[in-house]
């Protein structure tokens, strides 16, 4: 079982952090917050370490990991390219939830990143993910740190659930503010371009990168990754999600039919909807109250809000055991409403209702 450590998120203790780089130089691996969700680290240039973390959570080969830095200095043996793009985003973003793609260095070994030519570095901005990096002296390759395809862990606790068995130490530092990963922007393509939406908005890249371009792909359950890893099911709770989009009558009308039929059948359902559309759809009949749960995403009005718990929010609709989860898809934008959206088609592994007012 993981030694757990907990950790002032400010100001954490330098001798638990010396522990832990010491496991990491020598091959452990170590959970750690960052300001996204929480990451499994393991040194980045030890091939051995790098294979627990797939083995540990389950992941296939063919998804390429993310290099975590403390400083600027530490990149250039990572990369053979540093363009001015990359200089740009930094500049803006670093520390902080971004990952950028460029040529890797013979450094960066073949099953850190699938084999891609490739490798995605990011400077997080969490005191306790910087100061770990540090005291391990050596790059950190971290995925988030959940079994592969479930929700990624925003608190220490869903990393205990998912992976206590199979990692030498937790750093549990409390929750984490951003809640959704990284954005991940690929500059080895003409123009760069978003892999990932994420933690910094589009809206915010732009104005460093203009022409940054995005992928806009609907996901279904039979379309191909359209970047490695960017699996169509992915962050997907245990029970089955159906998820449904379009305009706003529709959808509640859509809902509420799909709601009462299930509880009708004596199924159990579990509706995740933001604070508006709950009150906006009726309440259940009598004698089958106790089949349904809501699960509060917070305010359509507060996207970023909704971003902090929509880890926490899908582990506790599995935490309801209920036959189906019917979720309402977030439908004003700007902040990370984007990176929500492509969170929730995620968990629904395709599986999405349009709805059109006629
Ligand atoms: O916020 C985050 O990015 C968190 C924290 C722990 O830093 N990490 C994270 O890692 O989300 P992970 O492994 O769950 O997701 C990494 C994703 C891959 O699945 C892939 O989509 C993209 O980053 N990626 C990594 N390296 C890449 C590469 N060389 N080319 C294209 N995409 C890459
Ligand atoms: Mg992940």
């Amino acid at each position: 079982m993981a030694v757990l450590r907990v950790v002032h998120p400010l100001d954490p203790d330098p001798q638990v952090l010396e522990e832990a780089g010491q496991c990491l130089r020598s091959g452990g691996l170590v959970a750690f917050p960052t300001e996204t969700v929480y990451g499994l680290g393991a040194d980045a240039t030890n091939a051995k370490a790098v294979a627990r973390v797939f083995t540990a959570k389950g992941r296939p080969a063919t998804d390429p990991l993310i290099v975590h830095v403390a400083d600027l200095a530490s990149v250039s043996s990572l990369v053979t390219s540093w363009p001015e793009a990359a200089d740009r985003l930094a500049q803006a973003f670093w520390p902080g939830p971004m990952t950028v793609v460029l040529p890797r260095s013979s450094l960066i070994g073949d099953l850190v990143t699938a084999g891609l030519g490739t490798v995605g570095i990011r400077m997080p901005a969490h005191p306790v993910a910087l100061a770990l990096i540090r005291a391990a002296r050596v790059p950190i390759a971290a995925p988030s740190a959940n079994l592969f395809s479930r929700p990624s862990p925003t608190r220490a606790s869903h990393v205990v659930d998912d992976l206590g068995d199979a990692i030498d130490i937790v750093l549990d530092a409390g929750s984490c503010a951003i809640g959704v990963e990284s954005t991940v922007v690929d500059l080895t393509s003409d123009p760069p371009a978003v892999l990932r939406p994420g933690g910094i908005a589009l809206e915010r890249l732009r104005m460093v990168l203009p022409g940054i371009a995005t992928f806009t792909g609907q996901v279904s359950s039979s379309s191909p990754q359209h970047a490695p890893g960017m699996l169509t099911r992915h962050y997907a709770p245990r029970t089955p999600l159906t998820l449904f989009e379009g305009d706003e009558r529709a959808v509640l009308a859509r809902m509420a039919h799909d709601v009462r039929r299930l509880l009708s059948q004596r199924r159990a359902v579990v509706v995740l909807a933001t604070s508006e559309d709950r009150r906006a759809l009726p309440e259940p009949k009598a004698g089958t109250t106790d089949l349904l749960r809501f699960v509060d995403l917070g305010s359509a009005r507060n996207p970023d809000g909704i971003a902090t718990h929509l880890y926490r929010a899908l582990r506790q609709c599995d935490a309801a055991c209920a036959d189906r989860i019917l979720a309402s898809q977030l439908r004003s934008g700007g902040g990370l409403a984007d990176a929500v959206r492509d969170r929730l088609r995620r968990a629904s592994a395709g599986e999405i209702v349009n709805c059109w007012d006629d």
